[in-house]
């Protein structure tokens, strides 16, 4: 058996640990296999740039950061005949049985065009912003939320001590469950996600309450893609110019000017940036990967194609790649998550 593996788009905790997971489960069962690992995504597949790997280098990875094979940004947007074909090319001249491919939004409309050439493709829910549809977690957002909570949890005795008003800024690109599990796992005041777009007047309201109660701090956690009810009613085009004119480095300060607009308040920013997909996956992230790992393992062995692995109500499950690609899993307005955090007096600034 010849398999392809390659790692796309930003990395994150838990690469490692889910193809150890394939090829460990694949070694166990298949006598004569080979394994090529893809240098830097797509990149590395168009380029016909590969390692040949061994039983020996899926050993000692599990708690490994990053991925061992590289990766880039997907290829997607400036995707062209010639780099498709030059893909199918180097696929098909190695000879290979299927492709493993581990990445988000964007690598799994590229997946998905691969298998439409007629590539055997197995794929893996990889991100830190859990906003691939078909999949209820993907792997790295549950080290990432730990990676959050502790800023905020260390934001907060700072800020209980200053008196002060912080935003900490959270990844998640356009989506919010990064934010919102982090946000109420550290206690946040106020937790602003671009889901449900913001009004400066209510965040400005909610501090002023926490003030009156004699809460002389609030934090804040603002989803990097955050937008305040104003640019929801923009089009694309009149969104993307407002924010070309935005001075502020990101939307965290922006924020944090709009609050000191309005009000007398000390406002600080943190942003963890990076940080936040960095270093080693989590507990649950290690066993996540490793269920995640074997069943596409196991999808192989019965060439089952076509399917991302993901989880839903607890159970891994194969999901076909045609219903995962292009479509995005936002928060919805009425999730229970987001109703908890209401009925503690958590405000959306909405
Ligand atoms: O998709 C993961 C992610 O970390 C997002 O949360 C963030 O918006 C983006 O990648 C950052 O991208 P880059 O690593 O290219 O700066």
């Amino acid at each position: 058996m010849k398999i392809g593996m390659l790692t796309s788009g930003g990395d994150c905790q838990g690469l490692n640990a889910t193809m150890r997971g394939v090829a460990k489960s694949l070694y166990n069962q298949v006598e004569d296999l080979t394994i090529y690992g893809f240098v830097d995504g797509y990149k590395g597949l168009m380029d016909g740039k590969y390692k040949k790997m061994g039983k020996g280098d899926f050993s000692g990875i599990l708690t490994l950061g990053g991925t061992i094979l590289g990766t880039s940004r997907q290829p997607f947007k400036k995707m062209t005949k010639e780099k498709v074909s030059a893909m199918k090319e180097n696929y098909k001249r190695l000879g290979l049985d299927c492709l493993v491919i581990l990445g988000g939004n964007g690598t799994h409309k590229t997946a998905n065009l691969l298998r439409e050439e007629g590539l055997n493709i197995v794929s893996l829910p990889k991100t830190i912003d859990n906003d691939l549809w078909g999949t209820d977690v993907t792997f790295g957002f549950h080290s990432a939320i730990d990676v959050a909570t502790d800023v905020i949890d260390r934001i907060h005795t700072t800020a209980t001590s200053h008196g002060r008003i912080f935003i900490v800024e959270i990844m998640g690109h356009k989506a919010g469950w990064l934010t919102l599990c982090a946000g109420i796992a550290g206690g946040a005041d106020i937790i602003i996600i671009p889901e449900i777009p913001y009004d400066i007047k209510r965040i400005k309201e909610e501090i002023d309450k926490r003030q009156k109660e004699k809460k002389g701090f609030s934090i804040i956690a603002v989803a990097e893609g955050a937008v305040s009810v104003e640019e929801s009613k923009m089009s694309k085009k009149e969104f993307k110019k407002a924010r070309e004119k935005m001075t502020q480095p990101s939307i965290a300060f922006r924020i944090a000017d709009e609050i000191m607009a309005v009000s007398d308040h000390e406002v600080r920013v943190a942003v963890p940036g990076h940080i936040q997909r960095g270093g080693s996956p989590n507990p649950y992230d290690r066993i996540l990967c490793t269920r995640f790992g074997t069943f596409a393992a196991h999808l192989i062995m019965e060439k089952e194609y076509g399917n991302m692995v993901g989880m839903k109500d607890g159970q891994i499950v194969a999901i076909p790649l045609s219903e995962v690609a292009g479509k995005l899993k936002s928060v919805q307005k009425n999730d229970q998550m987001i109703l908890s955090a209401r009925n503690i007096g958590i405000s959306f600034g909405d």
